[in-house]
């Protein structure tokens, strides 16, 4: 068996190639990663969310262009009261205590998903880095927050019916770009690689319509174990696929 490369050999490797414009992450295996220590769950996203920074820096120093994190599904909201109190400490934690970093390395925050449902003390925070950060253009980091893909196309879906009724747009004038302007994911790059840790094979309401044409890893790695060597083994992969849009092998290498 040939030694696996060094970090510096592997982020050469990987930066001779082009990098996926657009990165989804499904952070998952937070629970299993501290039930394998005999902790509490809490513990496995407190992990989880040293993950989520060091795998912010290590993107941004890549070169990256977006990087969306599943932090909280609309879904979530059904765990036990005190997971989903101590997730929403650690989101308003992470905002809080990433600001200079943020600022910093020129990173725009943005955040998708049901924000409403969001308590203050974790929107309020969010909004104003949101807004402070708007100008920076090294890297846009979306935070997914009581966020779902379903929920995402059934509020397009309202919008579109009420622009509709209002006369302003025109059901021939509804194409997949129509749609893209009234997705939550409005103006970011589309989506190229979406990886999920922890071993589940499972999209779980994910970023549905953007997922279309964007390649999957998915790695057994629990979410508070992935690192800079994870991400660069999810990018190396990417770089292997052949992308070929419903076209045929030998059409792209001939480009008929
Ligand atoms: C899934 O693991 C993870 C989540 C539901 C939350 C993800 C949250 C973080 C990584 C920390 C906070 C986020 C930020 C942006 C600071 P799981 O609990 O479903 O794991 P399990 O499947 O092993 O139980």
């Amino acid at each position: 068996m040939t030694d696996p490369l060094s970090i510096d050999a592997l982020k050469a490797q990987v930066l001779a190639r082009p990098l996926p414009r657009h990165v989804g992450i499904i952070m998952d295996g937070n629970g299993r990663w501290a039930q394998l220590r005999g902790q509490e769950r809490l513990e496995g996203h407190r992990k989880g969310s040293d993950s989520v920074r060091n795998v912010t820096r290590a993107s941004r120093r890549l070169g990256l262009e977006a990087l969306t994190l599943y932090a909280f599904s609309a879904q979530n909201w059904q765990r036990p009261p005190a997971e989903v109190e101590g997730l929403m400490e650690l989101l308003r934690e992470y905002i809080v205590n990433e600001r200079a970093e943020i600022m910093d390395n020129g990173i725009r925050l943005h955040a998708i998903g049901q924000l409403d449902r969001i308590p203050p003390r974790v929107r309020e925070p969010l909004e104003e880095l949101r807004a402070l950060s708007a100008g920076n253009d090294k890297m846009t980091l979306t935070l997914a927050l009581s966020y779902g893909g379903r929920e995402e196309i059934v509020a397009m879906t309202q919008q579109i019916a009420r622009e509709a009724a209002a006369g302003t747009l025109k059901a021939d004038d509804i194409d997949f770009t129509a749609i893209e302007q009234r997705l939550w994911t409005q103006g970011l790059p589309p989506l190229e690689l979406v990886v999920r840790t922890s071993g589940e094979v499972r999209v779980s309401n994910f970023l549905l319509w953007q997922l279309a044409y964007a390649e999957l890893h998915l790695t057994e790695t629990l979410w508070p174990d992935f690192g800079e060597r994870e991400l660069l083994i999810a990018l190396d992969d990417f770089q292997r696929r052949e992308r070929r849009f419903g076209k045929t092998s030998t059409q792209l290498r001939t480009g008929a």
